[in-house]
């Protein structure tokens, strides 16, 4: 006797094509019965519906005249914009983007009700028009000061700086709400990593910048400048070894190694997020 919902839940698609590319699936995701067993579904790159063949896709392609996501685009930098999708008013373009993001998160629940949430895809442009990379979708409100609930790079752009930009737009937006934020519990593996990283350089760039102030910020003043929560702080800060019972007190000491190895990623060129190029108000 097999569980029902086991069997549903095997990965069922193997291929997508979006765009120019062909992606292999990691993890089952709920597109309707009779698109499941296709050796290859079909993806709008712009409005990201699915078609069991490329005639299909070809043929909406003609109809479809999207170059890009709908929603207000609140960034734009050289060849990177953001779009602001509500989650009420692009209720079957969100419903496709958790879709499709499911196809490569494993433990998020997806969410049928996309209302309360707002996603903000991150494109980057060519002729053709914004291509999707990847997003975030984020509560509208946020019980636990969540800033980000799912946040995805698309695999074929994965490890190339993306994730990272995606994470630091996310606390831009939460500098202009004059808010402390963090991810949705619990991340994956790769968020974790990504976080993690991120959370790391932030600090120690910020905190080797400051010293030549002389002026010493402490967990709170970090959290502040940086839009992280202080736990977020605190457990990077353990995790850098950088903490130190000093007098009575706990102290923010990085060893030379952390000040090395800090240096050794910032020559690596990343793109960043440009505060300038953000026009965005929160809607509350
Ligand atoms: N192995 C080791 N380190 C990694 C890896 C990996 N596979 N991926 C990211 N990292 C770390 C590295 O330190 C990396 O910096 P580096 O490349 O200079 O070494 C850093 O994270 C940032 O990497 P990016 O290239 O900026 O991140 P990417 O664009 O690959 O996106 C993301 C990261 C979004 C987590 C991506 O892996 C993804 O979409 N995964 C599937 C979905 C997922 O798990 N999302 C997070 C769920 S948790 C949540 O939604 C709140
Ligand atoms: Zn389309």
């Amino acid at each position: 006797t097999q569980n029902p919902h086991e069997v549903a839940r095997v990965k069922n698609l193997n291929l997508i094509q979006i765009g120019k590319h062909e992606v292999e699936t990691w993890y089952f995701s709920p597109y309707p019965i009779e698109y499941a067993y296709l050796p290859i579904l079909y993806i709008c790159e712009f409005c990201l519906s699915y078609f069991p063949g490329v005639k299909q896709l070809s043929r909406h392609r003609v109809k479809c005249t999207l170059q890009h996501p709908p929603g207000n685009e609140i960034y734009r930098k050289d060849d990177i914009s953001f779009f602001e999708i509500d989650g009420r008013k692009q209720k079957v373009y969100c419903r496709n983007l958790c879709l499709l993001s499911k196809l490569f998160l494993d433990h998020k629940t997806l969410y049928y009700d996309v209302d309360p949430f707002l996603f903000y895809v991150m494109t980057m442009r060519d002729e053709d028009g914004a291509h999707f990379i990847g997003y975030f979708s984020k509560e509208k409100e946020s019980s636990e000061q969540y800033n980000v609930a799912c946040i995805l790079t698309m695999p074929q752009y994965q490890r190339m700086g993306f994730g990272r930009l995606l994470i630091a737009f996310s606390y831009e937006l939460s500098k202009v709400e004059k808010r402390l934020g963090s991810p949705e519990k619990p991340l994956s593996d790769l968020g974790l990593l990504s976080y993690r990283a991120f959370w790391a350089e932030t600090i120690v760039s910020l905190l080797v910048d400051q010293q030549k102030t002389g002026i010493e910020l402490s967990i709170d003043d970090i959290a502040n400048r940086t839009a992280f929560q202080p736990t977020d702080v605190l457990h990077t800060l353990q995790n850098l070894n950088a903490l130190k019972y000093y007098h009575g007190q706990y102290v923010i000491v990085l060893s030379d190694t952390v000040i090395k190895n800090n240096e050794r990623a910032m020559k690596k060129k990343k793109r960043e997020v440009d505060p300038k190029a953000l026009n965005w108000k929160p809607i509350h």
